[in-house]
């Protein structure tokens, strides 16, 4: 069994391409060798609330909880709970280079109409794969956008390991075999996000069913009457694939079951499809917001079993690096 290890960004709410693209996959699979953070350290890179990005974390810890991700069988924890990510981090930089973070998509992308670029946006991706090294992850489960940092990941791991012997496992990203980039749904050219101001376009696992309907049955679609995927119908494409993500249906059977009946019902069945989908997360949600205490109690459990791996990756990559053994002050997760 592949050991697993993925990551979500407290920044924002949680729309429904995280949901299909990477958190579904992580409880459907889980198991006690997958690990699963909700990575603060990587949420403070281009300005934020402090109370804001409290509450936040806590909420997005609820909502894993209640996407069915078990403390009991699998490791979930915050970043900054477990220090030995900004440790690793920093060690990685040391044989990241300027070229290959300055050719990172997401990082032109955030940078781009910044008078001022912070750092931490450009050191990101090592932040990213410290992460993911720490617990020598064969498989990282993420959407189609990650995979160039776990590419970038890879290329690091070996280099370390060239320099300084065999000390990381090189990872792979898995993707979903539907939802993999779930588009938003007025503008169809960009990927569904939380840093994208477009509400009507995002689809928020905290919307209401009538909200998300409303949103799905104006969803921006292509001239035609036509419900098939095709690179000139980009609109229609988007709502297929994330008919297929929610359902498990093949595009092609949906294809079939539609044709002739036009957009108007596709789009009615397919909020139906997604309320469906969601009303037991939702529900569960609403019930564990109400022990918050219950949630950060997990959270508490989860960063003492991550930093027990971290912490000896961290006593072999510091003894690779040449740092003189002594003893290594812990904060206290126990
Ligand atoms: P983040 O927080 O932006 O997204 C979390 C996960 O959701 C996936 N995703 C999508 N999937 C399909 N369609 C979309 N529109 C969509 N939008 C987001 C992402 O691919 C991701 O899997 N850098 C990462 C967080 C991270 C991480 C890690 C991930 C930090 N360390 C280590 C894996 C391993 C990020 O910003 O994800």
């Amino acid at each position: 069994m592949a050991r697993v290890f993925s990551g979500i960004q407290p920044s924002g709410d949680v729309h429904l391409g995280n949901y299909v693209g990477a958190i579904n996959r992580w409880a459907h699979d889980q198991r006690p060798e997958h690990t699963y953070c909700i990575v603060d350290l990587h949420a403070i890179t281009a300005g934020h609330d402090p109370a804001t990005l409290r509450a936040k974390t806590l909420d997005l810890a609820t909502w894993l909880l209640a996407a069915g991700l078990d403390p009991d069988v699998c490791t979930l924890f915050v970043q900054s709970h477990v220090p030995e990510h900004a440790e690793c981090s920093w060690v990685l930089e040391c044989t990241a280079t300027m070229g290959e973070l300055g050719r990172m998509v997401q990082f032109k992308q955030r940078a781009e109409g910044r008078d001022t670029v912070p750092v931490g946006l450009f050191t990101y991706p090592v932040l990213q794969a410290a992460d993911i090294l720490l617990y020598h992850a064969e498989e990282v489960p993420v959407g189609a956008d990650q995979r160039q940092h776990i590419e970038l990941t890879r290329d690091i791991a070996h280099r370390f390991n060239s320099r300084f012997g065999e000390t990381f496992t090189l990872p792979r990203a898995t993707l979903p075999p539907a939802g993999a980039r779930i588009m938003d749904l007025q503008l169809v050219d960009k990927k569904m996000s939380k840093s994208l101001d477009s509400p009507q376009g995002t689809l928020l696992l905290d919307d209401s069913e009538a909200t998300t309907r409303k949103k799905l049955l104006r969803a921006v679609t292509d001239s035609g009457t036509e419900v098939r995927a095709a690179p000139d119908k980009p609109g229609i494409t988007n709502l297929l694939d994330l008919f297929a993500a929610v359902t498990g249906a093949e595009v092609a059977a949906l294809e079939q079951h539609y044709d002739g009946k036009g957009y108007g019902a596709f789009k009615g069945d397919l909020a139906e499809a997604v309320n469906g989908f969601l009303r037991p997360v939702r529900d569960r949600h609403a019930e564990l917001a109400a022990d918050p205490g219950a949630v950060a109690e997990a959270l508490r459990k989860g960063a003492a079993k991550a930093q027990e791996v971290a912490s000896q990756t961290m006593a072999v990559v510091r003894e690779r690096v040449g740092f003189l053994a002594g003893t290594v002050a812990r904060s206290p997760v126990e």
